[in-house]
């Protein structure tokens, strides 16, 4: 009995804490009618994203992002703190808008000192708990984003671009 009512306290106390964690997520339902920072469907294999059909949506805050500049004239774009980005990924093209895709997610928070750089990463599969990863897994590759990439614009000179591939200057 005495080992049942601990186990009970202990699973209290895990579920009081994990409730206010800090860095949890929730999915907003209505992410699709968000705008789109790459109209066309993204089709070509990607590292870290395999081979898979992916269509990403930011929401107002994101879209409202600009460039500085510093004292010498190094261009630095810094997204605005709430900016939040949702990438789906389908594994068959005929899926897309239709069955739940996987959601790979970036959720800007500047307050926290548990972001990385800024960013909270999560991954949400259909029908599980969204997750959060804390550790190099997503942030290791997301760096390459600062630099020269072969992706959209490519970056080629190589600015700051706060850890994303895709550009949300108007
Ligand atoms: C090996 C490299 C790599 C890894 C690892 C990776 N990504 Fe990405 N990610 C990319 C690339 C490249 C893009 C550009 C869009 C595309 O073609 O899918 C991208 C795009 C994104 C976007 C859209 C915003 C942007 O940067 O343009 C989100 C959100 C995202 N990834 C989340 C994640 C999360 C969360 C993880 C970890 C679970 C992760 N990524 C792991 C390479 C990676």
């Amino acid at each position: 009995m005495r080992s049942y009512l601990t186990a009970v306290c202990i699973v209290t106390l895990f579920l009081s804490c994990s409730t206010r964690e800090e860095g949890g997520f929730t999915v907003p339902p209505d992410y699709r009618s968000w705008g789109k920072p790459v109209k066309k469907l993204l089709d070509y294999p990607v590292p870290g994203h395999g081979p898979t059909f992916r269509v990403i949506y930011a929401n107002k805050t994101a879209f409202t992002a600009s460039v500085a500049k510093n004292q010498t004239g190094t261009a630095r774009i810094t997204m605005p703190d709430g900016s939040i980005i949702i990438k789906e990924i389908y594994k068959k093209k005929g899926d897309v808008n239709k069955k739940e895709p996987e959601l790979t997610i970036m959720v800007k928070n500047l307050k926290s000192k548990l972001s990385l750089h800024g960013w909270f990463y999560y991954v949400k599969h259909p029908g599980k708990p969204i997750t959060r990863i804390d550790g190099r897994l997503c942030i290791g590759c997301h760096e390459a984003a600062n630099e020269p990439h072969p992706y959209f614009d490519k970056n080629a000179k190589g600015i700051f671009r706060d850890y994303l591939f895709t550009s949300y200057i108007k």
